[in-house]
């Protein structure tokens, strides 16, 4: 854990959160991939100093749980939220040492999975995955796509498409819909993701 949890309270100490590659303003295709989900209990995996929780909490999404490994990340979006901060549930943990107390309705996670390039750590992710959500959840995950960068914050990743995830993920997992991103980073590059969605059955 202390490592990888050294590395990103320095990344999020250092840089900040609107200086990072995987920075989004508004993070449009996950919102439209958790509308599309219905409006029950959303958990973003690794969510950072996301966005994404503001603009859940705009739209009314009343059970809201953010989860990372960096606490340095997380107090950056409590203090960006204020008094808000309190309608939403914090972790800090690393995703491959936990286990849910609940489930919920929807697990997003945008850039974290591609981290686990070892099968260890992905078994690990996907445990977590299967207790923190129930036959219905809906699964939204994003990863580098194949055609993605071989590095984030300077690690090393695992890049997917939506039918290697799938086979990744397991046959609890029903893909439901896949889309393409590429996304503008701070810095003037690009860099290509893969979104995949899928029903737990
Ligand atoms: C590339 S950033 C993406 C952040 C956010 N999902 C977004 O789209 O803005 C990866 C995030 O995953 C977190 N993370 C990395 N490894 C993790 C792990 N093993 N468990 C939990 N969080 C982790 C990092 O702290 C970081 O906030």
């Amino acid at each position: 854990m202390t490592d990888r949890r050294e590395h990103w309270d320095h990344t999020y100490t250092v840089k900040s959160d609107t200086a990072v590659s995987w920075y989004q303003d508004v993070p449009e295709r996950s919102l439209a991939l958790i509308r599309k989900a219905g409006k029950g209990s959303v958990i973003d995996i690794g969510g950072g100093a996301s966005r994404l929780v503001d603009r859940l909490l705009a739209e009314s999404y009343d059970d809201l749980t953010v989860l990372d490994i960096s606490d340095v990340a997380l107090s950056r979006s409590k203090e960006r939220l204020g008094a808000e901060a309190i309608k939403v549930g914090w972790i800090v943990a690393d995703i491959m040492r936990w286990t849910p107390e609940r489930q919920w309705d929807v697990w997003h996670d945008r850039a974290v999975f591609h981290f686990l390039t070892e099968e260890a750590g992905q078994i690990a992710y996907i445990a977590a995955l299967k207790a923190g959500t129930r036959p219905g959840s809906h699964v939204v995950i994003s990863t580098f796509a194949l055609t993605g960068p071989e590095k984030c914050s300077g690690l090393p990743v695992q890049r997917y498409s939506a039918e290697t995830l799938a086979a990744r993920l397991g046959r609890e997992f029903a893909l439901l819909t896949q889309e393409s991103e590429t996304h503008p980073t701070p810095f003037g590059t690009t860099q290509d993701f893969t979104y995949a969605v899928f029903r737990r059955i």
